[in-house]
């Protein structure tokens, strides 16, 4: 069983992780901003209160776990993209200072990335919103960050092109920069499957120092 630190345990991704993870029969310390909107109760589940924009924080709080998983978004505005890149940043930064006992470093992704099959990425597909493509670009960024992080054991996990809750089949694929798209032509994978998928690799690493992707 591994200790596990989970930010963004409030949110539609970060709920659904911490499902799974409670399920397997894990430790986890959630790290939220607002404690009374975390409702959720359970014996392995301690909550404890930070933001993931402190390093110092983030320290505090990765100190002795196995995984720090991080989930954080901010809706459809522009305090999202504002934070996605400085959320990595200080993950980072704060895990470095516990140098060699750092627990690894599991961020939820983004899709925009990902090629698609005409050779670009799927942030070019002609007409997505704005916002939406600042989001893109900002997970891009953060990834970019990622990249060049060489002392720490990280593991970036991009959604399929549609996520959202749904069914937990336990059942998906993995790619790596690629895209994934089903037999029905959609690349689409449930909140639930995602997490399913991201404990998988929290339990056995298979992608350390890289992103992968997940989708049916
Ligand atoms: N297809 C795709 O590529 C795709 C689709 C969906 C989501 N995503 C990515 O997945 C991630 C999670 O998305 P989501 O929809 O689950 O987000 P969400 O429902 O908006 O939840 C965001 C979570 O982040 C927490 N948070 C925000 N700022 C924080 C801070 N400074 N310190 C600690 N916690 C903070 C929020 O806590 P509070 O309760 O305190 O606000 C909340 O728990 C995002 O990065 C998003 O871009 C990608």
């Amino acid at each position: 069983m591994s200790t596990i630190t989970l930010y963004g345990a409030t949110g539609t991704i970060g709920s659904r992780v911490l499902d799974e993870a409670l399920r397997r029969g894990h430790t986890v310390t959630a790290v939220v901003r607002d404690p009374a909107k975390l409702t959720r109760t359970h014996p392995a589940l301690t909550v404890a209160v930070g933001d993931v924009l402190d390093p110092a924080s983030v320290a505090e709080h990765a100190k002795g776990a196995d995984v720090v998983v991080s989930a954080v978004g901010g809706g459809d505005g522009p305090g999202h993209q504002a934070l996605i890149a400085p959320s990595f940043e200080s993950l980072v930064a704060g895990l470095r200072t516990l140098g060699a006992d750092a627990p690894r470093l599991l961020t939820v992704g983004g899709a925009g990335s990902l090629r698609t099959p005409d050779g670009k990425q799927v942030w070019d597909t002609p007409g997505l919103p704005e916002f939406l493509l600042q989001i893109m670009h900002a997970h891009g960024d953060a990834l970019d960050f990622l990249r060049t992080v060489t002392d720490l054991r990280w593991t970036n996990l991009s959604p399929a092109g549609t996520i959202a809750p749904g069914e937990r089949t336990g059942a998906y694929r993995t790619g790596l920069e690629d895209l994934l798209i089903g037999a029905d032509g959609e690349s689409r994978i449930s909140t639930e499957d995602y997490a399913v998928a991201l404990l998988d690799e929290v339990e056995e690493p298979k992608h350390l120092g890289e992103r992968f992707t997940v989708a049916y």
